[in-house]
């Protein structure tokens, strides 16, 4: 058996006593671990002396790079300019639905690699998931060949894409060391990186319904994050977004394709259009891009670029989408001005309702979720519907309707919210 170059307790105690790991010790660490040779509980120990001890700029560069070197990287030949958008997740969060479509019909090559949801917090591949016959697994040569002709490819994430992260995020999981921003910073990158794009921009949600509740760790984030994308070379801009109220008026699955193509078809909430079009902005300028995604927009352009793309996945962009078998609608108890609605709340009741998954095999109701008739700042009179419950299963109704317990008030408007609130270039 061949001597390991490294010791894996050396490694720790270096972290543990608050010094700076070296490259020599990433590198060896993650590839080791990614073997098998450095063990789960000597990992769990070293991913909670960095969730401890932090990790500089530098360090978390070289982590990324490592967990990148733990797998393949797609190599997308395409003629245009490629940029992709992440964002740290939210409510009612389906901006990359419209936005995909519409940056390709702008110009630029999209390979939107996504996940599913966990939690409170959607996935985009459950959404998609919920149009008939639409395909989520791609081969690296569908996924080229894709972008190639269509510029648009939101698709599951190839299995040999940065597999040390697959592994690492699994046992941070477990050890409650998620929480962590070199770590996270690190994860999201590792896997964006690999994925080939010349150009990210990267949505962290600050709010009740983020991952980051407050606007300093909010922004700290950002920071990792383009300060890892800049030591590997890549255009990348991160824009500090609002997640304390539910994105657009639809928290689900099919629910959110329906008001995804109410946007490209010209209609839709105002605050999807605005976020859709802000990153837009910020995707093009970073692509080199010199085209007005606004009127893109109008013409009918994306969303004509938006059939071709779910139609090259096998989905049926005409289809109907399923529907739940059960509604339970929340009225108001008063007349007035809906003043506050909880993106938290509101994300935990549609969870319960089935759009979500507590385990990662857990299956999704495509149908279930919730309907704002109401956000912030719209007057409403005693007995207006607030909130529609859908689900498949109306046991879950209860406990939905206990999430929303406090969720919302009806008083004095709180002052408007900025749904940009700040960007890290
Ligand atoms: N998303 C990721 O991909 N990794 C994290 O660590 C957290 C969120």
């Amino acid at each position: 058996m061949s001597r390991e170059r490294l010791s894996a307790v050396d490694v720790i105690r270096t972290k543990r006593d608050g010094h700076r790991l070296s490259d020599d010790q990433i590198d060896w660490v993650v590839d080791a671990y990614t073997r098998g040779v450095v063990a789960d509980e000597q990992m769990s120990a070293l991913a909670m002396a960095i969730f401890l001890n932090g990790m500089d700029t530098a360090e978390a560069a070289r982590l990324t790079q490592a967990m990148i070197d733990s797998g393949d990287r797609l190599d997308l030949k395409v003629d245009r300019p490629t940029v992709d958008k992440h964002s740290t997740g939210g409510v009612g969060d389906k901006i990359t639905l419209p936005l995909a479509p519409l940056v390709a019909a702008c110009g630029a090559a999209v390979p939107q690699l996504s996940g599913r949801g966990l939690g409170h917090t959607g996935g985009t591949l459950d959404k998609l998931e919920s149009i008939p016959g639409w395909r989520a697994q791609l081969s690296t040569d569908e996924i080229t060949r894709q972008l190639a002709d269509v510029g648009a490819v939101v698709c599951a994430a190839t299995e040999g894409l940065a597999p040390a992260d697959k592994k690492l995020y699994a046992l941070r999981d477990v050890t409650s060391t998620v929480e962590s921003i070199p770590l996270i910073a690190s994860s999201i990158m590792s896997k964006k990186i690999a994925e080939g794009a010349e150009a990210l921009v990267l949505d962290v949600k600050v709010g009740s319904g983020a991952f980051m509740k407050n606007l300093d760790d909010a922004r700290a984030l950002a920071e990792a994050l383009v300060g890892i994308g800049k030591q590997h070379g890549r255009k990348v801009t991160a824009l500090l977004t609002d997640m304390s109220v539910p994105l657009g008026r639809t928290i689900g699955n099919s629910v959110e394709v329906e008001e995804s193509v109410e946007v490209l078809r010209g209609g839709g909430p105002q605050d999807i259009i605005d976020l859709t079009v802000t990153l837009a902005r910020e995707m093009l300028a970073l692509a080199g891009i010199d085209t007005d995604p606004v009127e893109v927009l109008a013409s009918g352009g994306a969303y004509e670029t938006w059939c071709r793309m779910i139609s090259a996945q096998g989905g049926d962009p005409e289809a109907a989408l399923p529907k739940a078998k059960h509604v339970h609608v929340v009225t108001a108890e008063e007349s007035g001005t809906l003043a506050t609605l909880d993106a938290y709340g509101v994300g935990v009741a549609a969870w319960r309702l089935g759009a979500g998954r507590a385990r990662k095999e857990d299956a999704v109701q495509h149908a279930a979720g919730v309907i704002c008739h109401a956000k912030p700042g719209d007057r409403v009179s005693a007995g207006d519907p607030l909130l529609e419950l859908r689900t498949d299963t109306p046991d879950a109704v209860a406990a939905a309707l206990e999430s929303l317990q406090g969720a919302y008030t009806i008083g004095d408007p709180s002052p408007e919210h900025k749904l940009l609130i700040d960007t890290v270039r």
